[in-house]
């Protein structure tokens, strides 16, 4: 019913062999781009494709690629980045394991486009069988020719390597990554242009694994194709959509980018699970706001959030439903968010733990009126963090405060929690705060 294209070669319980994925034309492109010696028609394919970056950003990838002048100093690095730490994201994780090889010619694509000479793998370590999976492929495409040493017979060398994250949400972060691979404190980096100085100041060039993937599918059939794929004039492609909660079927999805909620909804996830409600569903993962009901026909892309004042992040939708207690719901995600700050700036630093104790006592009956204020006082202050991960990690926060204020009273007026006979809070969930 919908076009698969990145998950064509999609298998119930195990991914595609190289065989599987080159009886499907794949590495064709690679031999066919190598032959032509043809990194600016590549970049211009990626150009006419509208291809934006799947990691949450929404860059354009021909314009981050051609950040790389032809000048440029050597070597040249991709990082690959399926680090994945962002609460309600599996994409990239279900893509590997359903097409290792797609990523694979992805990033040598990339790395040929830019003159790179080497890819990093960057992988969260909750996802060792995968990092090994990938590893072994990598093996397998060394042995085929497509990977390694003068590829395919050209005098075009590279080489991947597989590099475990020391598992922080932060190290995801293109320039907190970059730290992390040359083994220091994953902090990132403002004013840095990583085209210019990345890894070991050479150009560096970061894309998501999805987008990446998406590479060899443009390039063998054309930007316009990739374009048209999308349901929206300005998106373009398929999207990975992770869809959990309160469904009958949660799951990955390849859907056409631009599609809205009420169709992911009705027609994959099977509908709302029996005796719920739509209440409020995120987007595009834990750092994007929650939306209610009324945003159902929204188009899920860039274009189509950001006209309702919201962010489409990595497409991770999180469903919640009548029962859900969305102040407990915000309680955990800023608990993560509060021990997952690199601690480098004040605001984010001091902020999610200062949150998370407000909303910790209004979940548990020792809520004040003025905490609403204060909620609303500490979401601006996250706008002015050193780097991305606040501003994001506030959003659900935002939501509560703009869709559920009546909620948050309930809670205050009440003393305690409206939701607590269906779903008792747990004292041993969250830490109490420090007084
Ligand atoms: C806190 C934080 C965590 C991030 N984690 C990831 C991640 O796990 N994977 C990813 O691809 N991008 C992540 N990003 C986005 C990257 O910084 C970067 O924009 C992306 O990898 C670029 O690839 P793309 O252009 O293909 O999307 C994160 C950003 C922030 C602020
Ligand atoms: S906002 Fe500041 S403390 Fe938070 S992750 Fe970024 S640099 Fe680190």
């Amino acid at each position: 019913m919908y076009e698969q294209v990145l998950f064509k070669n999609r298998r119930a319980g195990r991914p595609a062999t190289i065989s599987e994925y080159r009886a499907g034309g794949g590495y064709q492109v690679l031999a066919d781009v190598i032959k032509k010696n043809s990194r600016a028609d590549l970049i211009d394919c990626l150009k006419e494709s509208g291809l934006r970056g799947r990691g949450g950003a929404g860059f354009p990838t021909w314009r981050k690629w051609s950040f790389v002048r032809p000048d440029a100093p050597h070597p040249r690095y991709i990082g690959a980045n399926t680090d994945e730490m962002e609460p309600g994201t599996y994409k990239d994780r279900v893509l590997v394991n359903t097409d290792p090889h797609l990523v694979i010619e992805g990033i040598v694509l990339a790395g040929y486009a830019i003159g790179a000479q080497k890819a990093f793998y960057f992988i969260r370590p909750t996802y060792e069988m995968d990092a090994e999976l990938i590893e072994g492929e990598i093996r397998v495409a060394k042995e085929a020719g497509v990977l390694g040493d003068r590829i395919l017979g050209s005098d075009f060398s590279f080489d991947i390597v597989v590099h475990r994250s020391a598992g922080r949400y932060i190290c995801g972060e293109a320039t907190a990554m970059v730290q992390a691979i040359m083994g220091k404190r994953a902090h990132p980096q403002k004013d840095v242009h990583m085209t210019d100085k990345g890894l070991w100041n050479k150009p560096t060039v970061v894309n998501n694994a999805e987008t990446l993937a998406c590479v060899p599918l443009i390039v063998k059939n054309g930007g316009a194709w990739f374009k048209g794929l999308a349901r929206t004039p300005n998106a373009a492609g398929t999207k990975l959509y992770c869809i959990s909660g309160k469904v009958k079927q949660p799951g990955c999805y390849e859907l056409p980018m631009g599609i809205p909620l009420r169709e992911i909804l009705e027609n994959l996830a099977g509908g709302m699970l029996p005796g719920s409600e739509l209440k409020a569903f995120i987007p595009g993962g834990a750092s994007t706001s929650y939306m209610p009901p009324k945003f159902l026909d929204v188009a899920m892309d860039d274009e189509g959030l950001q006209a309702v004042g919201h962010r489409f992040g990595t497409g991770a939708i999180m469903v919640f439903d009548q029962h859900s207690c969305m102040v407990a719901a915000t309680l955990n995600l800023m608990e993560y968010f509060a021990r997952e700050s690199c601690g480098f700036c004040t605001p984010c630093r001091e902020g999610f733990p200062y949150i998370r104790d407000l909303l910790w006592r209004i979940e548990t009956g020792e809520g004040k009126e003025e905490y609403i204020t204060m909620l609303r006082e500490m979401a601006g202050h996250m706008q002015k963090a050193y780097c991305a991960f606040a501003p994001g990690a506030a959003e659900p926060l935002r939501g509560l405060l703009e869709y559920f204020e009546a909620e948050i009273r309930e809670h205050i007026s009440q003393r305690g929690c409206p939701f607590k006979e269906k779903y008792p809070p747990s004292r041993d969930l969250w830490y109490p705060p420090e007084a």
